[in-house]
Order: C-alpha cells, then sequence, then structure tokens
C-alpha cells in the first residue's frame, strides 16, 4: 500500500506568526541574524557561520563571482553555478578569492573599432558610465582608452562614429600600477579630482578599476562575510558527474564550501559523492545535499555525511518539475517535517546539520516563516536574479526594466546533470522555464530593506536570534477566506501601480 501522508502539501502563504510578547529589548537593532552553515557537535561551534541567513541559487542566472562579492558583503554566500566548464567555475572562485575590496573587475568593455551605437547599447545593457577600451574588447586587455558621458554629444554625432576618435586615449589617462594598495589609488582619485582610476600591469593590460564611490562606501559593510585570510566567502555547486574532477578543481581554486546541486537528492549518487570527499580530505572539506522534502530524504543524507541538508522539490519560481513529473511538495510542508527530523537527529546524535529552504520565497515575510519553520538558511534564485549584480542582461521590455531569469533545468540552461537518474540518456524534457523578472536595482539596498522587516517581525514574535525563533514562534494556517482579510480589502486604492511589487 502507498504512503499517504495526513497534511495537505503546504505553502508558506498558507501560514502567518501569531506575535508573542515583546520586551523594551526587542529592538530590530538588538536582532542577530547570524546562523550555521555547517554541521557541528554539540558545545561546539559551527566552522562556517553567516551573518545573514541568505545564499543564492546555483544558477547561471543568479551566482557569478560579481553577485557572489557583493552577498558576502553583506554577509551571505553565493554558491557559484556549476553548469559551466570546470576551468571556468574554479576561474569565478578565484575572482572572488582574489577580490580585493574597492579593486573592481570592469564589466563594461569594448574594441576602439566599435561603434558610438555598440558603446550606448552597452551602456544600457550594464548600466556603466565608465568603458574601459582595450585592443581585444576584454577586461584584461591592453587598455588603449576610456570612455565616459563626458567624451560624446549624442545629438552631434553620428552613431557610426569610431570609439577611438572620441575616447581619452590611453596617454592622457591617469592611472595606477597593479600592485598599488586601495589607498594609495584613493590618493590618486584625491589629488586629481578623478571619479575613476584604472589599474594596469606591466603590459599595459587592464586589471582593475578603482572608483571613488566605492572607496566611500567600503566602510558601510559591517557585515562582510570574510575568511581567515580577508578574502570573500564563497560557495560553489557541484553535481553527481564529474565530482573527480570538479571538486579538487574548486577547492584548488578557493571554494570554502560545496553544494551538491540536485532536483532530487534521496540517491545513492549523493552518498557516491559525499563518500569521494570524505576519502580524499576527511571533514576538511564542507559539502552539503540535497534536496529532498520529508524526514526519511533529510536522514539519509544525514548518515551520508552531509554538512548540511537542502530542501525543496518544485517549488521554485521557475521550476515546473510537479507540472511535468507530477513530484515535489509545498515548501513550508517540507521544511516543517524536515526540521524535526533534524532535531530529531540531534537529539539522537548529539550532531546538528544545519538545514536550507531552497526556493519559493515570494514575499519578505516567507524568509521570515522559513526560519521560524525551522530552516538555518534560506536559498533563493528569482530574489536575487533582479538585482544589478546578478549575470543576466538588463532589458527594457513595454517600458519597464526587467532582468532575465531562467531555470537550471530549462532549455536554455541544459543542466542535465542536475536531473540526472544515472544511465546514459539525455533528459529529452524541461523542467524549468525561461523568463523575466521586475528589476529591482543594488543588492545591498534590496537584502537591508528585506532582512529590516525579518528583524521587525521577529521583535514582534520577542526573539533576538534565528534560534530563539525556530523555539518560540507561534504559527497559524490561513484560512482561504481571511487571505482576503490580509490585504488592502473594501477600499478604493488611490494608486495601485506599486501594492503589488513582489518582494
Ligand atoms: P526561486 O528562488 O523560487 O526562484 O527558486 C530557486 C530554486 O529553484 C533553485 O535554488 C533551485 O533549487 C530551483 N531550480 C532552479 N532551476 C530550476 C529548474 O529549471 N526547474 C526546477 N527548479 C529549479
Amino acid at each position: 500500500m502507498a504512503v499517504y501522508f495526513n497534511e495537505p502539501s503546504r505553502t508558506f502563504s498558507e501560514y502567518l506568526l501569531v506575535p508573542g510578547y515583546s520586551s523594551k529589548e526587542c529592538r530590530v537593532d538588538n536582532v542577530n541574524l547570524a546562523t550555521p552553515v555547517v554541521k557541528f557537535k554539540k558545545g561546539e561551534e559551527s566552522s562556517i557561520k553567516m551573518k545573514i541567513p541568505l545564499v543564492s541559487a546555483i544558477m547561471q542566472a543568479v551566482s557569478d563571482d560579481k553577485l557572489a562579492v557583493a552577498l558576502a558583503k553583506e554577509g551571505g554566500i553565493s554558491f557559484i553555478f556549476g553548469s559551466q566548464t570546470i576551468e571556468n567555475q574554479a576561474a569565478m572562485i578565484r575572482r572572488v578569492k582574489s577580490h580585493k575590496a574597492g579593486f573592481v573587475t570592469s564589466d563594461a568593455n569594448i574594441r576602439p573599432d566599435q561603434t558610438l551605437g555598440e558603446l550606448l547599447e552597452l551602456k544600457e545593457r550594464t548600466g556603466h558610465s565608465t568603458t574601459a577600451v582595450t585592443e581585444d574588447g576584454t577586461a584584461e586587455g591592453k587598455l588603449v582608452g576610456i570612455v565616459t558621458s563626458r567624451d560624446y554629444r549624442i545629438s552631434r554625432m553620428s552613431l557610426e562614429t569610431k570609439v577611438k576618435e572620441f575616447m581619452t586615449p590611453f596617454e592622457k589617462l591617469i592611472y595606477v600600477k597593479e600592485g598599488a594598495t586601495l589607498s594609495e589609488a584613493n590618493d590618486v582619485l584625491w589629488d586629481n579630482k578623478l571619479n575613476t582610476v584604472p589599474v594596469i600591469d606591466d603590459n599595459q593590460r587592464l586589471t582593475h578599476f578603482v572608483f571613488r564611490k566605492d572607496y566611500d562606501t567600503h566602510k558601510a559593510y559591517p557585515n562582510e562575510l570574510l575568511d581567515e585570510h580577508k578574502r570573500y566567502m564563497v560557495g560553489a555547486g557541484v553535481n553527481t558527474r564529474d565530482y573527480a574532477e570538479r571538486i579538487p578543481a574548486l577547492v584548488e581554486a578557493g571554494a570554502d564550501v560545496l553544494c551538491i546541486d540536485s532536483s532530487e537528492g534521496f540517491s545513492e549518487w549523493q552518498k557516491d559523492t559525499l563518500d569521494f570527499v570524505r576519502a580524499k580530505y576527511g571533514d576538511s572539506v564542507k559539502i552539503g545535499a540535497g534536496n529532498v522534502v520529508d524526514r526519511e530524504g533529510f536522514n539519509y543524507l544525514a548518515e551520508a555525511g552531509a554538512d548540511f541538508v537542502k530542501i525543496g522539490i518544485g517549488g521554485g519560481s521557475i521550476c515546473i518539475t510537479r507540472e511535468q513529473k507530477g513530484i515535489g511538495r509545498g515548501q513550508a510542508s517540507a521544511v516543517i517535517e524536515v526540521a524535526q527530523a533534524r532535531n530529531e537527529y540531534y537529539e539522537k546524535t548529539g550532531v546538528y546539520i544545519p538545514i536550507c529552504s531552497d526556493g519559493g520565497i515570494v514575499y519578505d515575510y516567507h524568509m521570515t516563516l522559513a526560519l521560524a519553520m525551522g530552516a538555518d538558511f534560506i536559498m533563493l534564485g528569482r530574489y536575487f536574479s533582479r538585482f544589478d549584480e546578478s549575470p543576466t542582461n538588463k532589458l527594457n521590455i513595454n517600458g519597464n526594466y526587467v532582468k532575465e531569469y531562467w531555470g537550471e533545468g530549462s532549455n536554455r540552461a541544459r543542466n542535465w546533470q542536475r536531473y540526472d537518474m544515472g544511465g546514459d540518456s539525455k533528459l529529452s524534457f524541461e523542467e524549468g522555464v525561461d523568463s523575466y523578472v521586475p528589476y529591482a536595482g543594488a543588492l545591498s539596498d534590496n537584502v537591508r530593506y528585506s532582512l529590516q522587516k525579518v528583524k521587525s517581525t521577529m521583535c514582534n514574535c520577542g526573539v533576538l536570534t534565528i534560534p530563539e525563533l525556530q523555539k518560540k514562534a507561534k504559527m497559524t494556517i490561513v484560512s482561504a477566506t481571511s487571505l482576503v482579510e490580509g490585504g488592502a480589502h473594501d477600499v478604493i486604492l488611490k494608486d495601485t501601480s506599486n501594492s503589488s511589487n513582489l518582494r
């Protein structure tokens, strides 16, 4: 006889938190969102802790080195996507680890023989006003000039004008040599009244830019997540196919934590991957596994040696797994059951294995609910894809700025390893879609705003830390009728343009 779960499969929006007693101590400034990432024994501390409970999804449209730096500045970790060559993924990890605060890799670059029209397109796409002109149009090419908006006048110039005709040529540029410290570069900015200064190596190749605004804002990241060498922390996704080659390359590149990226993780292939890591590195390499949605799946991965366990099947915004295959579970039900299993495992063994709720966060309050239900941290894809720092193009569709966002199981990503169930057959159907999401600006502004709300709700619940929230939260299921009561109702809204913006 098949197993039937008693409860229906529930989502976050079906729950509400009920306030607890708030003492005068319950102020947003007193809330601490620190959270463990990898397993630890009773009485000890997790060797990797984040300052905020957010990680970015293992996806092409979300987690590259640029987003990883932005998120580490805020106190979270990005898992760099694994659906790319081992060399490219390792290079991204290396770029995060070698990123020197204030030294920025140029991501708006053009060749001197390209045109003003192409420059304007690039500017629209990247949103940057400073463009490096390099011989081959790459971020590491030989620097031959720079273009800022002061160098051209669209009304007076043909769009066919070549960049070399109006750029500020290298001979007239003020630059600093590689090896200069941030404060030396900053002195050059101030002494010459510049906003930007390029950094070049001995062969005149561009290595970085230093922006005045970055120097000013560097001090503004109190939550920066750094390793013992003061480098940003970063994670990486791996799969159960090429792990024997990929994992050593990522470890060598400096990845702080790995995660097996699979749509369904209750499998022997995950155990093989974990066995490989333990045999080669013992406990010195940290690796999470998943995704699972029930007690059985959690216990299997816990016994197999996972450092954390990721939860979620079918709840991602771009995910069509449930429609395609009829498999998955409402994210709230999955988190609640896996959290119980995690607590039981801790009681039994004295080992605490953090759990991560992956996918399905639509509103900021879903973050608070996921934590209250027992998640130690949360993985988000759609949320981060909307920001300046995500790797995808920013486009204007019908007057609105959007960014592209596609699933790892879509034809566009072609990440079939994530859905691999062994054998040689390649999957022939999609489990994800290609989409747009509303553009939302800088990661820092958004993350701070969302977490301010989380902290405020925690104060209403009378708690100041995530473990306290997990223990003391009171939750109720909402009825379909009371859902209406929860939004603005029975009034005529004056301005509807902002009323349903998803955050
Ligand atoms: P979101 O935050 O709701 O957008 O969900 C992101 C999560 O969806 C990721 O972390 C993955 O677990 C999952 N995911 C990514 N790509 C796909 C896909 O193509 N199909 C199904 N799930 C996906």
